[in-house]
């Protein structure tokens, strides 16, 4: 029976612990270029572990995939050598990296897509929110994308993925999940469309897949993981039958052979844990449907933790929260040692306090 601390092969590596650090969006570049900061090079590096997988918070592929300032994007020039420094700060440490690559959707505003419409497969309007220099405002209205348009978006994904390989991270990973443009198409509630993006499960993975295969023509299939949420409700997502839906999404998954399947459990949306008894996809549904690697995320401790592993429906454990402030979680896991408590109001956007400056277990004083 397979416990935290068992190795396992994801892809193309061997990791030594089932621990992952779960992408987390800090808003901690440096404006106006969104140039990666040397205090992400720290966090980053702090949370890696000999063996381990550190997933990088979503990162924007173009200037209209954005919906925050201030969050994570590679989409220019400026942004390659602050990149490196955090691929070197986790590969210091042993760990591997593998960047999470975004693109909002609808999820945005003209302030952060460059004063033009956000674009997502058909136009449902809903009441999101984007951060702007403004602070939390209303999303504004979105486009539906045109058939023409879409190869484009698929190369933003392609060439965001060549620059991610060049920064030196080891993989990407799709965000595929939260609501965000992967998701809008996978889901009906998002996704009107009567062209060969919309309408049947098949057509909604197309964009799905095609992203998936850009990934893949760079990296290759053993360095690629794609993120679902299929219960999540953060962005105003919805689907008429979402075990159809993401037991279909899995099997397209498999068929590629990517290094892993990263998916939310039903208890999260967003940042917020959600009430115990909402309706499930979760892992233990999804995985007859996926024979390789399941990251299981949202709500876990070190006990559920080895529990969801221990009972075989899920490989790897994804934790967000804990992670934010105890940066040598393994360590702590593995030793049953006690947890420092996450400070919410350091999540979105701030300074190191209380983002790069949580120390390991050792160096806590004691009383
Ligand atoms: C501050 C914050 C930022 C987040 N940003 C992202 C993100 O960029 N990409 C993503 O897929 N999930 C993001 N999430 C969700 C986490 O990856 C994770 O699924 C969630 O925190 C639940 O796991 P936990 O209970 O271990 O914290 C974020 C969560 C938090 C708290």
């Amino acid at each position: 029976m397979a416990h935290l601390f068992t190795p396992k092969q994801v892809g193309a590596f061997v990791l030594s612990h089932r621990i992952v650090l779960a992408p987390m969006t800090r808003l901690r570049t440096i404006l106006p270029d969104e140039i990666p900061s040397p205090m992400m090079a720290d966090f980053y590096g702090q949370r890696a572990s000999e063996g381990g997988l550190v997933l990088i918070e979503g990162v924007s592929i173009s200037k209209v995939a954005r919906s925050y300032i201030g969050a994570a994007s590679f989409f220019h020039d400026g942004q390659i050598e602050g990149w490196k420094a955090i691929a070197d700060a986790v590969h210091a440490k042993g760990g591997y990296a593998f960047m999470q690559l975004i693109h909002g959707g609808r999820q945005s505003h003209v302030e952060m897509t460059g004063g033009v419409d956000p674009v997502a497969p058909s136009v449902v309007p809903f009441e999101g929110v984007a951060l702007t220099k403004d602070g939390f405002v209303p999303v504004s209205p979105h486009r539906a994308l045109c058939l023409e348009e879409i190869p484009g978006i698929i190369e933003e994904f392609r060439v965001a993925a060549q620059r991610a390989k060049d920064a030196g991270f080891d993989g990407v990973e799709l965000h595929g999940a939260n609501g965000y443009l992967v998701d809008q198409f996978i889901q009906d509630g998002t996704n009107t469309r009567t062209d060969a993006y919309g309408g049947p499960i098949e057509n909604r993975v197309r964009f799905l897949r095609e992203a998936v295969e850009a990934l893949i023509s760079v990296f290759g299939a053993d360095r690629v993981g794609v993120r679902i949420s299929p219960s999540g409700e953060w962005g105003g997502i919805s689907d008429s039958d979402p075990e159809a839906t993401f037991s279909h999404v899995a099997q397209v998954l498999d068929s590629y052979r990517i290094a892993y399947m990263h998916v939310i459990e039903p208890r999260i949306k967003g940042d917020d844990t959600l009430h115990e008894g909402h309706p499930p996809v979760a892992v233990k549904y999804l995985r007859r449907y996926f024979s390789g690697p399941i990251i299981a995320a949202g709500g876990f401790d070190g006990d559920s933790a080895e529990a969801v592993v221990a009972s075989g429906d899920a490989d790897l454990v994804a934790f967000g929260r804990y992670f934010s402030s105890n940066p040598d979680l393994p360590y702590r896991l593995k030793h049953k040692l006690p947890l420092t408590p996450y400070v919410r109001a350091a999540f979105w956007g701030g300074t190191e306090r209380h983002y790069s400056d949580f120390p390991a277990y050792d160096a806590t004083p004691k009383e």
